[in-house]
């Protein structure tokens, strides 16, 4: 089939690269010249595993392009992808912009019937605002040409995005029950066909219970993790081991291991955004969500935590003191800095006098940039940048750990006692086994294990 991906980024490479891996030609559009030229000289703008095998081998077989042309990304797909960001509007809510702007981009040009996708995560009424959007296109250019708006939100994780779209546990369909909504429905149903072969993991639904469904799941795996923060505090006061309480409560099938991490807060594009949003929605329906705001300000809070315990170990201040910090991202196996924990610490450690030495095995070049824009040239000078976790922890004062990577989950305790200047390590994701620490005499600060 014919695809079109508009919005070349995370969600847009993926989806296009996998639907390519199935068989498909498909066409990636993004207004991100930069963006574009990479992947046309063979490159991939993002850290993704496994993707950019799966974009080399469909660009050798002809069956992923990439462009900055509307006009011919329009005309290619008879399925057009909308993929582009909805990031937070001021007040918090979706900016849909992007999603507009694309959306009369297709009304503009289009000349035969389109099923056009929203992919993005989009609030409620979005696929309606999508759909008058093209047709106010095509009645400004006396065009009568057929199409219907489906909603087909996307739930891959980041760091493991290609296996999740190839395997994934449901695909949820919104399409409108009218004459184009059930042929773009038979089409979708084709698109997906090879991902039912064992199973099917299609769902249908009506579009608003689709955009909903996206906004449901996101906040119940954002208040799992925000509950379990808030145990986690509790446990250190209590001196319960949060980690035993996490398997003691994960066994209940009714409850499941999942999601239940507690850590230094949850960052990524899309927790905190998507939490704001539905939060927003609520505000205009008249409808106070209330523990979604709590999850919020749980998070926020969390996010404060450890640079809480490093004050209450170290003082106030922090002038001549130097932190290594391991891990930069806002979880493993990707480099993506969005609303990452650690550009809350390394700030607060920067804003009280000290010096950060920070490592992480991906995320440098991103980190490097978005820290330029978060800190003062006075800050920044105080940041360096180093080539392993061993250089980032020689002569620091104490470890600070942020993402799980998993080369850091294994640890030279001897080795790294050598390295610091003080034996005292700060864990944001709970790696490590206190009672080993505690026999190596490190000072080891846990997230609700510590007591
Ligand atoms: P992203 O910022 O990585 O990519 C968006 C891309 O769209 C950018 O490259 C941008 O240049 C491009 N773009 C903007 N306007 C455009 C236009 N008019 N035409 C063509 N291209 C345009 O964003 P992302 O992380 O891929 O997220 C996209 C959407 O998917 C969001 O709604 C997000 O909430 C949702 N989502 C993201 C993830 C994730 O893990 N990142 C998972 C599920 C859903
Ligand atoms: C999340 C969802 O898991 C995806 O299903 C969804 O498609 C995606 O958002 C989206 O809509 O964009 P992602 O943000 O890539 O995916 O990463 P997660 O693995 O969910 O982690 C998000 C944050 O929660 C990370 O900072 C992670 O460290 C934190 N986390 C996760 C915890 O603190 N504890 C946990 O138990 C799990």
């Amino acid at each position: 089939m014919k695809i079109t991906i508009i919005g070349t980024g995370y969600v847009g490479l993926v989806t296009g690269a996998c639907l390519a891996e199935i068989g498909n030609d498909v066409l990636c559009l993004d207004v991100d010249a930069r963006k574009i030229a990479i992947l046309e000289a063979g490159g991939v703008p993002i850290h993704e595993p496994g993707l950019e095998g799966v974009i080399a081998r469909n660009r050798h077989a002809g069956r992923i392009r990439f462009t900055t042309d509307i006009e011919a990304a329009v005309a290619h797909g008879d399925i057009q992808f909308i993929a582009v960001g909805t990031p937070p509007d001021e007040d918090g809510s979706a900016d849909l912009q992007y999603v507009l702007a694309a959306a009369r981009n297709i009304g503009r040009t289009m000349s035969d019937f389109k099923v056009v996708v929203d992919k993005s995560t989009v609030p409620v009424g979005t696929a309606a605002r999508v759909r008058d959007a093209i047709a106010a296109e095509l009645r400004a250019r006396g065009a009568d040409v057929p199409f219907s708006v489906v909603s087909n939100p996307e739930f891959l994780k980041e760091g493991a995005a290609v296996e999740d779209f190839m395997r994934p546990d449901r695909i949820v369909l919104g399409c409108d029950d009218d004459a184009n909504g059930r042929r773009a429905l038979a089409l979708m149903k084709q698109l997906y066909s090879p991902f039912n072969r064992n199973h099917e993991r299609t769902m249908l639904m009506d579009v608003r219970s689709a955009e909903f469904t996206k906004y449901a799941a996101n906040a119940m795996l954002a208040t799992r993790i925000s509950f379990m923060n808030e145990l986690a505090n509790l446990a250190e006061r209590v001196g319960a081991d949060i980690e035993a309480v996490r398997r003691g409560i994960g066994s209940d099938p009714r409850i499941g291991y999942s999601f239940l991490y507690a850590g230094c807060g949850y960052g990524g594009s899309c927790f905190p955004k998507d939490v704001q949003a539905l939060v927003r929605t609520g505000d205009e329906h008249g409808h106070r969500l209330q523990i979604l705001r709590a999850v919020e300000a749980v998070n926020d809070a969390q996010k404060q935590v450890l640079a809480q315990k490093i004050t209450a170990h170290f003082g106030e201040r922090l002038d001549d003191l130097s932190f290594a910090v391991w891990g930069l991202a806002f979880k493993p196996e990707t480099d993506d800095m969005r609303e990452a924990p650690s550009r809350v610490l390394v700030r607060a450690l920067l804003q009280r006098g000290a010096r950060v030495r920070a490592f992480d095995p991906v995320a440098v070049d991103e980190a490097r940039r978005v820290f330029a824009l978060d800190l003062t040239q006075e800050e920044s000078a105080r940041l360096d940048f180093c080539d392993s976790r061993e250089a980032a922890a020689d002569g620091a004062d104490a470890l600070v750990v942020l993402t799980e990577w998993k080369a850091f989950k294994s640890l030279d305790a001897a080795d790294l006692k050598e390295r610091l200047r003080r034996p005292v390590i700060f864990d944001g994701r709970n790696l490590y086994d206190p009672a080993v620490l505690a026999r190596e005499g490190f000072d080891y600060f846990t997230i609700g294990r510590t007591h």
